[in-house]
């Protein structure tokens, strides 16, 4: 049998505990996981592409099989690249449901070889997003427990 190999794309703007929880279930599964963050987006993030490979790869250093890197343009193309047979993604509620499913079926459609598989992150991060974490941040609440101190040091100093 081959290796084992699973992307898990997404914007990581900015790396969340929810991320973490997903990410470390799924690197038990896969003999090998990438983590890898959109280049060029069309919306602006808040940390550069650099500033979000930085804390992911500080994040996730004790990882032996996880591997951070950043992909643009399809990622079915990027997926074929990396001779990868799995995306990964998240689902906290239903409401993720129909955008997951939307993308999953695309991405079958232009690449059959690759499965999109789903896992659920723990229950407690099941409200979390990178988006409500950056707007708690901008108006000041804390953000302990919900994203790795790295990252809430990082906002301090972007937003103050
Ligand atoms: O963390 P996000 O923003 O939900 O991640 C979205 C991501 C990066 C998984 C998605 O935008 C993506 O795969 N973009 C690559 C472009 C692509 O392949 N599009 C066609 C298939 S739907």
């Amino acid at each position: 049998m081959k290796p084992v190999i699973a992307i898990c794309p997404g914007s990581f703007d900015p790396v969340t505990n929810g991320h973490l929880d997903l990410i470390e279930r799924a690197a038990k599964i896969f003999d090998k996981l990438i983590v890898s963050v959109l280049r060029n987006q069309e919306k602006e993030p808040l940390f550069d592409l650099e500033e979000r490979l930085e804390m992911l790869r500080e994040v996730l250093r004790a990882y032996p099989n996880v591997e951070v890197d950043s992909f643009a343009g399809l990622l079915m193309e990027y997926a074929r690249q990396k001779q990868a047979r799995v995306i990964l993604r998240g689902i906290r509620a239903v409401s993720d449901y129909e955008y997951e499913l939307q993308m999953a079926l695309m991405n079958r459609k232009l690449e059959p070889q690759v499965e999109t598989v789903f896992m659920l992150p723990g229950e407690a991060y099941s409200y979390l997003s990178s988006r409500l974490v950056r707007e708690v941040a901008r108006l000041g609440g804390s953000l302990k427990g919900l994203v790795p101190a790295i990252v809430e040091e990082r906002l301090r100093v972007k937003i103050g």
